[in-house]
């Protein structure tokens, strides 16, 4: 953590009255109003039901299922992985704050590594933007850009760029402006043999590049394509390094994410035209997975945004195969799929090109279902008059039926059988007896999923807290409790938290109307007050006050069942040592203890 001096937290307030959680969280999940508060599936863990809650009122976020939560600011460090100094940097950009003024106050060696590799590439960037419309060759390349069907508007939004065919074109001008050989070299803008060696060269040479944005707009890597017959390979891509996973980059995300957000769903397609072709000519929904095969990682990003994907991918038998593992992966994480058809061989860019945005945006709604999908395409191909045509349709369906939801079997299995002419009782058997293999990610993920939820439950089924919860939200009832209850039923913070309402309910004579959270509250049992609240605004929102009186009354019968339990639990083991010890007298005195608990009287 970095040292927080008066003008820091001056800092921090400053940034909190600008940036608004909703808008914020809003930006890296589809939230949904409900009620007071917003709701969305946990960016953070795997679920399939909402339980996590944006507050606008209490500026806050916090998740019910695995109980992730917090401010604007560790939202941003949960979600982009990075500490409070780089947490901070991003709040101050957004809410219009000079970073530069900032940076002063910041401890130099808690800036992180990460801050420099960005400023390579920034200025790498527009580096290779300046060559492209000032240099001679460049303007070859921006002819090349025309011809693919380019704008100058797309060419500026997306930063395109073309780096020179020389060894020492960009590498002379980044050390001048102080980036180290180091990190020129760990971040892939140069080429080295290893770190001591001293010579270095430009990696991307006579190349037109398209930077790659993180979430946020920074540059974090670069792809260059290949200009020249025979120029080795055709794309050159960053090396992994601290700012650029492959498997967490979706080229295009930080120009498409509104218009995911907005259309609901998101088109994956292949390249890098495949991506500014469709955007430039207003189908902006749209993502590269860049050469790759589709990742979980990728997969974390798109459920944030929306459950719905359609790919374009190339479906020759290798294009096929991916598209497949695409659609485990996606279902898997609760994601549908629909897949586009071929455009006659081409790829999107140019099917854009030699048509346009309405023609590509009629593919897109005519996409299919994959499993529908997939299914004619296996019928087709086999000759279904045939036992072994028909073992094979089988085969090849069956892991893909087994993950669908229960509603859309029925239906498939309908269609197939009526395809296949086989009863759809046979279809059943054979998917009753058919078990996923262990590597399968439909069942990876299960078994993730499961085990996050119950981990979550049990700390909010903590009967403490939901009747702390209870009189939170309703002040009146705190007069009910006083009879049933102590303090001695809660623990370390809870405690805290139910002997400052004591106060105030001790210290009015004329009875509490209204709790003030704002006095006599430590400043970490303020923020669980917050997450209390929220949670009887997520379970109590709508209920009566009579209903909620019952409630409590319910709640505190099974806590005091429970704490029962255990002084019972307790005794037992407790008599259990006593005579192994010999002690008469401690025995019939626990022995008695014990037996006024069993006949109920027991008062905490
Ligand atoms: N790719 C890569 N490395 C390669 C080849 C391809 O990273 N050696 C990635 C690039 O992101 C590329 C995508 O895979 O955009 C699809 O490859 P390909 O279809 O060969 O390229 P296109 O995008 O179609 O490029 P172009 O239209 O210019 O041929
Ligand atoms: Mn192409």
């Amino acid at each position: 953590m970095i040292q927080v001096t008066d003008f820091m937290a001056d800092i921090v307030d400053d940034i909190k009255a600008r940036v608004d959680v909703v808008d914020l969280v809003g930006q890296y999940v589809q939230l949904k109003k409900a009620g007071v508060n917003y709701k969305a599936c946990c960016p953070f863990h795997s679920e399939k039901t909402a339980s996590f809650v944006v507050s606008p009122e209490k500026q806050i976020f916090h998740c019910f299922g695995c109980h992730k939560g917090g401010d604007i600011f560790t939202f941003i460090e949960e979600i982009e992985g990075v500490e409070f100094s780089e947490a901070l940097q991003v709040l101050a950009d957004k809410a219009g704050l000079k970073v530069e003024n900032l940076s002063k106050f910041m401890n130099k060696e808690k800036k992180g590594v990460k801050e420099e590799y960005y400023k390579a590439h920034e200025l790498a960037c527009e580096f290779f933007a300046k060559q492209l419309y000032k240099t001679n060759d460049g303007k070859k390349v921006l002819e090349y850009l025309y011809k693919r069907g380019i704008t100058d508007d797309t060419i500026k939004e997306f930063k395109l760029g073309f780096s020179p065919d020389k060894y020492d074109a960009l590498y002379p001008e980044l050390l001048k402006k102080g980036i180290t050989k180091e990190v020129l070299i760990k971040s892939g803008i140069v080429s080295a043999k290893n770190l001591a060696d001293e010579r270095i060269f430009d990696k991307f040479r006579g190349r037109l590049i398209f930077p790659i944005f993180d979430y946020l707009g920074r540059v974090q890597g670069f792809g260059g394509r290949a200009l020249k017959e025979g120029q080795m390979p055709k794309y050159l891509n960053s090396p992994e390094n601290v700012i650029y996973s492959k498997s967490k980059i979706l080229y295009g995300l930080y120009h498409s994410k509104a218009a995911i957000k907005e259309n609901g769903q998101v088109i994956l397609v292949e390249g890098y035209f495949d991506v500014l072709l469709p955007y430039q000519e207003g189908v902006k929904n749209v993502v590269a997975v860049s050469g790759t095969a589709l990742t979980e990682g990728h997969t974390t990003l798109i459920k944030r945004l929306t459950q719905n994907v359609v790919s374009s991918f190339d479906l020759d038998s290798a294009g096929f195969e991916a598209t497949k593992r695409s659609y485990a992966i996606l279902k898997a994480e609760g994601i549908e799929m629909k897949t586009m058809g071929s455009f006659d061989g081409k790829d999107p860019a140019d099917f854009v090109l030699e048509n346009d945005g309405e023609a590509f945006k009629k593919m897109v709604e005519e996409a299919k279902d994959f499993v529908a999908f997939f299914m004619d395409k296996l019928v087709d191909a086999n000759d279904v008059s045939s036992i072994d045509g028909r073992r094979k349709v089988i085969k090849e369906l069956l892991p893909l039926l087994k993950g669908v939801a229960p509603s859309s079997k029925d239906f498939y299995v309908r269609e197939l059988s009526g395809k296949l002419n086989m009863k759809e009782s046979h279809l059943y058997d054979e998917l009753e007896a058919f078990k996923l293999p262990s590597s399968h990610p439909a069942r990876k993920s299960a078994e993730v999923s499961s085990k996050n939820d119950g981990e979550g439950k049990e700390l909010f089924s903590k009967l403490e807290g939901l009747i702390l919860a209870v009189l939170l939200k309703k002040v009146n009832l705190f007069s009910e409790a006083v009879k049933m209850i102590d303090e001695t039923y809660f623990e370390e913070d809870l405690k805290a938290i139910y002997n400052q309402l004591s106060d105030q309910y001790n210290s009015s004579r004329t009875g509490v109307e209204k709790w003030n959270f704002d006095k006599g509250f430590s400043t970490e049992a303020r923020g669980k007050v917050d997450v209390l609240l929220l949670y009887a605004e997520e379970v109590y929102g709508m209920i009566s006050e009579d209903i909620l009186k019952d409630e409590l009354q319910k709640l505190v019968d099974k806590l005091k069942e429970k704490k029962r339990s255990r002084s019972l639990e307790d005794l037992r083991s407790r008599i259990a040592e006593a005579e192994k010890g010999g002690d008469k007298e401690k025995i019939i005195e626990l022995l008695k203890e014990q037996q006024n608990l069993l006949t109920g009287e027991f008062n905490g």
